[in-house]
């Protein structure tokens, strides 16, 4: 198995050089050179295999024998998922009132990153060992990214964690999940703003290719394809927990910031898995606009919401899923982002948009305001006596939009993508109680280890003084 360039411009690299390297050189996004196909009889015969034997088969359509052996893989990920997660089944599947709701936070930092970070991190350490080598990941978070990945790499021999965080816009039991690791591995950053802005400085640094390599770094956002392909495991679990004879599409309510999860799980339909992807978005709805006008264009600002990692002004995995509406067509792709980067809007060709909505494989996207997120999450504890976390508020009542006036399968999901827990201010607004949460007991009043970036410092040469002193 080979990866391109959603730009075309580069050549095909193996699994580990992708996720090492994180970015191709043309600008562009690695994805599978083609993408493995599964048959119906092949998804059938895994629907009664657990979470672990289940990620054992479908990581290894994604990875060639000749970089990681059965073997390997299998060591890799033995006991990664039932060491680390707070339930048996790892992902459980629940009926709350009408909606199913499948439970992607039982993972030790109660988000759904949790599942793509226990076996990426450790491929990552893998294969850096194999080169023996030492790197340093250098992380933008709105929240749940920087809390799973520095769990997750805390106690890896071969890679250190450098983790930006927007000082105002994260929720304090998320900071509290970072700032009181202590570990010579990791180092937080808050840095004095409310929106993801340092990560144009991130980028930056990684495509100085004299820099990128002198100190190893790793690029592990989403934008990182290793994250997109451990993600295709909670996806055919999810289909095959709600659709075990295969027989049926099942509609996916996907709570969406950067699209990380949702051009998985559209990869996923592609591999024949009869999925229907909703992207549902706050009002930070850059995806939604893109099919209402026809256009990609860049908002004047970031709106602040209780679903704050869904917060994002640019959604870089979109170019993922342009690429494959557009029948992989990188030289159209290349033209789309360049035009976009230039002057912050880029018409959508129209056959685009039909791919999306037509044949077996669908994408849309809903958009919900956060008033509405607010009636659901206030509903399902009053009705039901469960409790949602903001992102998965926005799930159900896109849900519940999109059901009004679509036609689709009958079967539908809502990806439930981090614990309530985390989120007390949210909670506490809507004066429902908080659930108890293995992830954040006992963090408050723990003592906490950041450095800051204040406003109108000088934030690139303040990092590479980070980089500096982790590199040593
Ligand atoms: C709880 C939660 N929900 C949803 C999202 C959005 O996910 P994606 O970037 O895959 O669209 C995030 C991302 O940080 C998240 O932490």
């Amino acid at each position: 198995m080979k990866y391109v360039s959603t730009r075309g411009g580069s050549t095909p690299v193996s699994f580990q050089d992708a996720i090492l390297t994180g970015l191709p050189s043309d600008g562009g996004l690695y994805i599978p050179q083609s993408l493995p196909t599964i048959s119906k009889d092949q998804l059938k015969s895994w629907a009664g295999l657990s979470y672990t034997e289940l990620a054992e088969k479908v990581l290894r359509l994604f990875i060639g024998e000749d970089e990681l052996s059965n073997q390997e893989l299998s060591d890799l990920l033995k006991g990664s998922f039932s060491a680390s997660f707070h339930h048996p089944d790892i992902v459980p599947l629940k009926r709350v009132g009408h909606y199913n709701i499948m439970e992607l936070w039982h993972g030790p930092t109660g988000a759904f990153k949790d599942l793509a970070f226990v076996p990426f991190a450790r491929f990552i350490d893998h294969f850096l060992r194999k080169r023996n080598k030492k790197g340093i990941a250098l992380i933008g978070t709105l929240g749940d990214t920087g809390c799973a990945a520095i769990s997750a790499f805390k106690e890896l021999e071969n890679t250190k964690v450098i983790c930006l965080y927007p000082k105002y816009s994260i929720s304090m039991l998320q900071r509290l999940q970072m700032t009181t690791v202590k570990s010579p591995n990791i180092l937080n950053i808050s840095c004095e703003t409310d929106t993801d802005n340092f990560d144009g400085i991130i980028v930056k640094l990684m495509r100085d290719r004299e820099i990128a390599s002198k100190y190893n770094l790793l690029w592990v956002n989403s934008p990182n394809i290793g994250r997109i392909v451990c993600h295709t495991v909670h996806h055919i679990y999810t289909y095959l927990q709600l659709c075990p004879s295969c027989d049926k599409s099942v509609t996916f309510y996907i709570p969406s910031g950067a699209l990380a999860d949702s051009a998985s799980a559209y990869q996923t339909s592609l591999m024949g898995v009869p999925i229907n992807v909703v992207s549902t978005v706050n009002e930070n709805d850059f995806f939604f606009r893109l099919f209402n006008e026809k256009r990609l264009s860049r908002p004047l600002s970031v709106v602040k919401t209780y679903s704050c990692a869904m917060d994002t002004v640019f959604p870089h995995n979109v170019e993922r899923v342009l690429y494959l509406l557009s029948g992989r067509d990188g030289q159209l792709i290349n033209s789309l982002m360049k035009e976009y980067y230039t002057s912050g809007r880029a018409d959508i060709p129209q056959s685009i948009l039909d791919a999306a909505s037509t044949g077996a494989s669908r994408i849309r996207s809903v958009r919900v305001g956060q008033d509405e997120g607010f009636t659901v999450a206030k509903r399902i504890w009053e009705e039901e006596g469960y409790q949602l976390c903001p992102h998965t508020a926005v799930a159900l009542a896109g849900q519940d939009k999109d059901r009004e006036k679509s036609s689709d399968a009958p079967i539908s999901v809502c990806l439930a993508t981090a614990t309530a827990a985390k989120f007390q201010e949210f909670l506490n607004h809507l004066s429902i109680p908080v659930p108890v949460h293995p992830c954040v007991e006992g963090l408050e009043g723990k003592e906490e280890v950041y450095r800051e970036m204040k406003k109108g410092e000088d934030w690139e040469q303040l990092l590479m003084q980070a980089i500096n002193d982790m590199h040593k």
